[in-house]
């Protein structure tokens, strides 16, 4: 009798030892409280990116000759759209289309502005597209420009004259010469970053760290006395293939540039080109570890630094994104360049990313989504329309929604362990434990906490009870989901397979309240606590 009793039992345990990982989930508990704090979140984490590559300027935010273009040549119906995203800030020209762009081709008289061929990307160039119409598109819809100088075959003088061209009120000849060609005004570009991944051998004109540092921290120099309250970014890690060594690069740039620099950029790119949905899903712990990692430099350079009435050094995750699929030769040359689709994994991944940068508030304060119009970007466009793809939409929700308080959230729910995975094409292997089911952030601003949960699990909603330690929830709770009919839903013109929807207002009683998470699913909570 006891025999068979704790045969049947064993067999129990198996059984669940057996199931899925995806069959696994139990109930959740989160606990917050207004008095944890981890740090006051940035706007500028709602940053975005535009590059001379592919369709993002010429045929996405730039097409003169379409009928859907306003009198400047930007494309209205892509322009509502990116309004739509309340960007803080636009990093240009590129990405590695900087390291060999000369930025003085690009303002002046359209009918005099010279071809050139495109290395990074494989186009020709006609730099109709410059300076001047990039910070007018900034002005129009209200973001900052960020510009990146050319460290690869550019020069410390070429770098200086580009900011006298757009900060110098009047006098010097570049001032004279933005004048000339009809801008009274100066731009006051507050953010300047100092190359793009100088670290990766794919770079025109990649340097080795002692050797970047050292241009950088001239470059800087001049761009200083030229302009004195500009804000620096230095080219931090890109390259994390098995023969690189990314924390050296950090620590070696940290170290030389500490006294000079207002932010390191960081890039991730990740994909799921083996189609495991559990180890894609986990692809954000891997940038939460690395900005702990370069949180610990940073920490430690700065306890020497010598930058009196400056603020410390942030992270600044300068690109990030899901880019795969669009990753293949073909893919990454000529005028279609990079066109990846997204589906609603692709769309849980990018909000797991806009928790990491909420927990991290206390340091990543800027990140910019790389990039904003057709190559690899939330938004797609083609001559007769545009639509907005399933990554949209979490950019969209914690860019309206997630400002103020960064809020210490307790979680309790369960877990799951990946397989060794690449986390990106030619990147290194990973392996994460304990990746929790329920991905989470809050926020607190002016008696209202917003709380964005993604949940993992592909087949369960979670039951969660969520409790408010510094006071009671008053009135009703605001409840937005982003999800669709299964994880690969993708949208196309005319098809919104995955975007966010309202659902029914919740009531709490006190300080507690009980919600279900649905499967693959990230949802936003909004409530008023008193
Ligand atoms: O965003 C696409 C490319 O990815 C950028 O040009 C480069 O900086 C990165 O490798």
């Amino acid at each position: 009798m006891r025999h068979s009793l704790l045969k049947s039992l064993s067999v129990v345990i198996l059984s669940i030892m057996l199931l899925p990982v995806s069959m696994q989930a139990q109930n959740a508990k989160i606990k917050f409280d207004i008095d944890r704090k981890i740090g006051e979140v940035d706007k500028n984490i709602y940053g975005n990116f535009v590059e001379h590559l592919g369709r993002c300027v010429y045929g996405g935010v730039y097409e003169p000759s379409s009928i859907l273009s306003d009198a400047d040549g930007y494309r209205k119906d892509v322009m509502d759209a990116v309004k739509g995203l309340n960007i803080s800030l636009i990093r240009y020209p590129g990405g590695n289309f900087v390291s060999n762009y000369h930025w003085l081709d690009g303002v002046g008289s359209k009918d005099q502005r010279v071809p050139r061929l495109e290395l990074a990307w494989a186009r020709l160039e006609t730099n109709e597209f410059g300076t001047n119409e990039f910070i007018k598109y900034c002005r129009t819809i209200g973001s900052e420009p960020y510009l990146s100088v050319n460290m690869g075959t550019g020069t410390i003088e070429e770098a200086q004259r580009w900011v006298e061209y757009c900060n110098v009120k009047e006098g010097p000849y570049y001032a004279e010469l933005r004048k000339k060609h009809g801008f009274p005004e100066p731009y006051n570009v507050k953010y300047w970053s100092l190359g793009n991944e100088m670290d990766g051998f794919w770079q025109m004109g990649h340097l080795n760290a002692e050797d970047y540092s050292k241009k950088a921290r001239e470059t800087a120099k001049l761009m200083r006395l030229t302009s004195p309250d500009i804000k620096l970014v230095a080219a931090g890690s890109s390259n994390y293939r098995p023969n690189a060594n990314p924390d050296l690069w950090n620590r070696t740039i940290l170290t030389e540039l500490k006294d000079v620099i207002d932010y390191i950029a960081l890039h991730i790119y990740v994909g799921n080109p083996d189609n495991n949905y559990y180890n894609f899903l986990s692809t954000p712990l891997v940038m939460e570890q690395r900005t702990d990692i370069a949180r610990g430099m940073i920490k430690e350079v700065m306890q020497t630094a010598n930058r009196p009435g400056r603020t410390p050094i942030f992270i600044a995750w300068d690109e990030y994104n899901v880019w795969y699929r669009a990753r293949t030769t073909e893919a990454m040359k000529g005028t279609r360049a990079l066109e990846e689709k997204y589906n609603l994994e692709d769309a849980l991944v990018i909000g797991g990313f806009l928790n990491v940068f909420i927990r991290n508030a206390d340091i990543v304060k800027m990140a910019n989504m790389a990039q904003l119009v057709n190559v690899i970007a939330p938004i797609f466009c083609e001559e007769k329309g545009m639509f907005k793809q399933t990554i949209y939409y979490p950019l969209e929700m914690f860019a309206k929604n997630m400002h103020g308080t960064s809020l210490d959230v307790f979680v309790d729910c369960g877990t799951y362990n990946t397989e060794e995975f690449y986390i990106g094409l030619g990147e290194s292997k990973t392996k994460q434990t304990n990746v929790p089911y329920l991905d989470i952030s809050a926020t607190y601003k002016e008696g209202e906490v917003v709380i964005c949960v993604v949940n993992r699990n592909k087949d369960q909603s979670i039951k969660t009870d969520i409790l408010s330690q510094t006071g009671e929830f008053s009135g009703s709770i605001k409840v937005y989901e982003i999800n669709g009919p299964d994880i690969k839903a993708m949208n196309d013109f005319g098809t919104e397979n995955v975007k966010t929807v309202t659902k029914p207002d919740l009531k709490a009683t006190g300080n507690s309240l009980t919600y279900s998470f649905p499967a693959h699913s990230l949802t936003m909570l909004k409530a008023i606590i008193k």
